[in-house]
């Protein structure tokens, strides 16, 4: 089955855990983008809701789809956040930031009280890593950060857009690594984010309660 149809079908029942009067976490990318599409229909029909972007792509197509946004400060708390990922394995953990928004993307979902993440079905995978880890990292520091991941074996790669170095929202720069032979990601992760200069990485280990995910005609969840 085509994974865009995957995608939209995913993102379609995500938005039966949407209610009226809630606090809503919009995530970044194609998925997200085909769920934020689908509930500015939902608001055209009068459904009300305030929504929190997790990165300006987000905050655009949020606003052409007349969905009402807000700042996380305004926000506090969010009721739900729906987001996509890059990977999932069978324990709900996810490698994310494909798109360069991990580091908003944690922060929104660390702040909601419930995290739905849709997908289509190829990025289902027994062990996390055949898609390379986004680090997000502070440009000052980038040039050591990167020998010092050298020189852990995880092979990395400052990200580049055309011929100039990749910038997230927030002017931070991504390096990709290579995590697929690491068998503790929880050791590792502790160990990645508490290099300094490093500001985030895209492992979401223990942020999510529910992967709705495309498979041909409908969808699968997995839940905790
Ligand atoms: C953005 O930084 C990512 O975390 C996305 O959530 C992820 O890349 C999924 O993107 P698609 O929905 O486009 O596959």
């Amino acid at each position: 089955m085509d994974s865009d149809y995957e995608k939209k079908t995913a993102a379609a029942k995500s938005l039966d855990w949407i209610k009226e009067g809630m606090l809503v976490g919009l995530g970044s990318g194609s998925t997200a983008a085909h769920m934020i599409r689908g509930l500015g229909e939902k608001v055209a029909a009068g459904l009300s809701i305030k929504g929190v972007p997790s990165s300006d792509t987000t905050a655009q197509l949020a606003r052409e789809a007349g969905i009402p946004l807000i700042t996380l400060e305004e926000a506090g708390k969010l009721d739900v956040n729906i987001d996509g990922a890059d990977e999932f394995d069978a324990n709900l953990q996810l490698i994310k930031g494909g798109g360069g928004a991990l580091l908003r993307e944690k922060i929104v979902a660390y702040n909601s009280k419930f995290n739905i993440v849709i997908s289509d079905s190829s990025k289902q995978v027994e062990r996390l890593g055949k898609f390379k880890l986004p680090l997000e990292t502070i440009p000052f520091a980038t040039k050591n950060i990167i020998t010092e991941l050298d020189e852990m074996g995880l092979s990395p790669e400052l990200r580049k857009k055309g011929d100039e170095i990749y910038k997230t929202d927030e002017q931070n720069y991504i390096v990709d690594v290579d995590v697929l032979e690491q068998n503790d990601l929880v050791a590792l992760n502790n160990i990645l984010i508490n290099i300094p200069g490093v500001v985030e990485t895209g492992l979401f280990l223990d942020t999510t309660d529910v992967i709705i995910m495309g498979k041909d005609e409908g969808t699968v969840i997995f839940k905790k």
